[in-house]
């Protein structure tokens, strides 16, 4: 069936097409409701049926005889090490790991926070959890504590599972000292912090007492077996930015993301069982639970967990070397990332260094890419770079190619056309359809398809609020999207506080209540503006209280440590300016798109609802000597 075809199906035979991609994982119990609502009259996926993802990825694949296949390649360019894992090693641990979490207590429906770097014990511990049915929460290692508090407070685990420390390029990261604080400040107290020792240095105040050991704890516990739990299981929590300060725990199903991911490594990235698929991402966001961890697994493909940056680890060559190396079939990175090695190697020195037949499929995500970054992708590497949408709330993509279908066709700044499952529609802020080449809000018709969230953990009315209260019936992206006459789709960028910052996600309000928490601060805006690397960063203006005597140039650089302090690097915060005023409507609203423009110092419009015009004057005159 061709793509088109396939996608009409899933849309107009919704519970027979999904019942069908059902049957291509192994299911405990087959389920025989295929859709159905929750008590919120939610619509969910394969609700009686019973499965565990954890024997989906590594017991099954031992049962159909494929247990000394590679499933794991650990390249850490920043620790010199290479390490692999067949399906039956992988295994060996991740029972005992399960096992020894069961010793400590937990049991279906726990929650436990695994706060860790790059390295294959992350893996394990999100197995371990998965096959004993504890709901696991990933941090991502470069948040600091308070995010840690935020994420514990709320979703009370009965274990953190952390390491000793991260490795950033040549700088070491302790996690112990940002493990004890977040605990310290947290409401909720976790009965159980599990370390491993990475044995990076032979520092003491690394363990701290009352922590479980790690490798000790693997090796005195007995394996057990995977537990069946219903589809709709919370499989994870992730969290992830949103309008406010707070960020949401999004729940992440179990069978119906088992289904949906099995699906998108055939159809999607058209990828075979046993080849190698590489997503560079952080086992913290989305793609690195999905395309890293499960997704790949579950398609018995070889995953790479790469503990290194793109560029000087040890040089903008590390993507291709790897590729070359392991006989990458497909790998999936962002934008950004790209970006970075093409800026340290334009000409594509590095890469003619190595061989990359077997390379077959580049997938972006995570922001737009850049045209520029496409053409020399093609010029230098000559594989298809095919862009694709999507968020943590989904799970997998959205907007795509369906590249199983040698016909796709690529249309540059698009990120493609609604994936099967997704009915999407370009509307209004009046809840009309637009025709193509009018931009709009991206929403889509609901039931979402198997995969996407749950909802928001033990908050239904923030989901409601978040996604569903827009429009009636349809979830709300929160981007906005123009859709050419063949059906593609073109992203325009996010319509609320959200910004992408070299492919992380970020909130700007919860940057402007830091901001505004400054002691001399009277009130503020964090807006994202355009960077040529990162995509966007978040550039802070301030008004600063009557009668402050502090500098201009301290004030910034205690709101950049503020902000470093409260949500970590990743936020990349690097800007604060003072200014006299905000401009504003008339009914006192900030008017932050047109500090943006004004920032990017692209043409604007003066609107027509400003209180006092000549606050424009006075912001452009201050950029410029910001600036110079
Ligand atoms: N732990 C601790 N600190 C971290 C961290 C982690 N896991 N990740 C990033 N940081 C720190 C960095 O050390 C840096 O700190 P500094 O300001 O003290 O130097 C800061 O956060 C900013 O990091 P980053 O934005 O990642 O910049 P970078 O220059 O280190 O790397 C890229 C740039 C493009 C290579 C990198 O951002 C990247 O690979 N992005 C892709 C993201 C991704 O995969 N997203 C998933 C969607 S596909
Ligand atoms: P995250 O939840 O971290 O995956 O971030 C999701 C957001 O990233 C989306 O809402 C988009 O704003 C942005 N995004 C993801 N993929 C793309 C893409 N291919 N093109 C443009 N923006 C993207």
């Amino acid at each position: 069936m061709n793509s088109d075809a396939l996608f009409k199906r899933s849309i107009e035979d919704k519970e027979n097409f999904w019942k069908e991609q059902a049957g291509n994982i192994n299911w405990f119990e087959f389920p025989t409701d295929i859709l159905s609502p929750d008590k919120n009259n939610y619509p969910q996926w394969f609700a009686d049926g019973k499965l565990n993802i954890c024997y989906l990825c590594i017991d099954q694949h031992i049962e159909d005889g494929f247990g000394a296949q590679t499933a794991i390649i650990y390249d850490s360019p920043v620790t010199n090490q290479k390490l692999q894992y067949t399906f039956n090693e992988a295994k060996e641990e991740i029972a005992k790991f399960a096992g020894g979490l069961a010793s400590l207590g937990l049991k279906k429906g726990d929650t436990a926070v695994i706060y860790m770097p790059m390295i294959p014990q992350t893996l394990f511990a999100m197995l371990a959890c998965a096959r004993i049915g504890v709901i696991h929460n990933v941090v991502f290692g470069g948040f600091a504590p308070h995010e840690l508090v935020v994420r514990i407070d709320d979703c009370k685990p009965k274990a953190l599972i952390t390491a000793t420390a991260g490795v950033e390029i040549a700088k070491r990261i302790p996690y112990l000292p940002l493990v004890e604080k977040a605990i310290e400040l947290a409401q909720d107290k976790v009965d159980h912090i599990i370390v491993y020792n990475r044995r990076l240095t032979e520092n003491k105040h690394e363990m701290f007492d009352g922590i479980i050991d790690y490798e000790e704890l693997v090796k005195n516990s007995e394996p057990i077996d995977c537990v069946s739990v219903e589809s709709t299981h919370p499989l994870y929590l992730l969290y992830t930015s949103g309008t406010t300060g707070k960020p949401k725990g999004i729940v992440r199903d179990t069978g119906g993301y088992a289904v949906a991911l099995k699906f998108s490594m055939k159809y999607i990235y058209g990828i075979e069982p046993g080849e190698t698929y590489w997503a560079a991402s952080d086992f913290g966001w989305a793609v690195g639970h999905s395309y890293t961890v499960y997704g790949p697994l579950l398609n018995r493909n070889t995953t790479i967990i790469f503990e290194g940056k793109p560029i000087m680890t040890p040089d903008a060559g590390t993507f291709w070397r790897i590729i070359s190396e392991y006989k990458v079939a497909a790998m999936f990175t962002a934008p950004t990332a790209i970006r970075a090695i093409k800026k340290e190697d334009p000409n594509g020195e590095l890469v003619r260094k190595y061989d990359l037949s077997h390379f077959k499929k580049q997938f972006l995500a995570g922001e737009r890419c850049d045209v520029a970054t496409l053409d020399w992708f093609a010029k230098h590497i000559g594989v298809p770079a095919i862009d694709h949408w999507w968020q943590t709330e989904s799970g997998w993509p959205m907007l795509g190619l369906m590249t199983y279908d040698e016909n796709y066709t690529i249309k540059r700044a698009s990120a493609g056309k609604p994936i099967p499952g997704y009915d999407i529609k370009i509307f209004d802020e009046n809840g009309y359809e637009l025709d193509a080449h009018q931009e709009g809000y991206l929403i889509i018709k609901l039931p979402l398809p198997p995969g996407a969230l749950l909802g928001v953990w033990k908050d239904y009315e923030r989901y409601q609020k978040s996604y569903l209260s827009q429009y009636n019936g349809y979830y709300f992206s929160g981007d906005g999207a123009i859709k050419d006459e063949d059906g593609y789709i073109f992203i325009t960028g996010r319509v609320d506080d959200v910004i992408n910052v070299a492919g992380h996600r970020l909130s700007t309000s919860e940057m402007e209540e830091i901001v505004s928490s400054h002691p001399d601060v009277a009130e503020c805006t964090v807006v994202g503006i355009d960077d040529n690397l990162k995509g966007q960063i978040p550039f802070a203006t301030v008004v600063v209280k009557n009668g402050s005597l502090i500098t201009e140039q301290d004030l910034e650089k205690e709101i950049i440590q503020m902000v470093r302090e409260k949500i970590g690097a990743v936020a990349f915060l690097k800007n604060a300016m003072t200014v006299k005023r905000l401009p504003k409507t008339r009914s006192g609203k900030i008017l932050r798109k047109l500090i943006r423009t004004l920032l990017d110092g692209k043409e604007f419009q003066i609107p027509s609802t400003i209180d006092d015009e000549k606050i424009i004057d006075e912001i452009q005159e201050k950029i410029r000597g910001y600036r110079a």
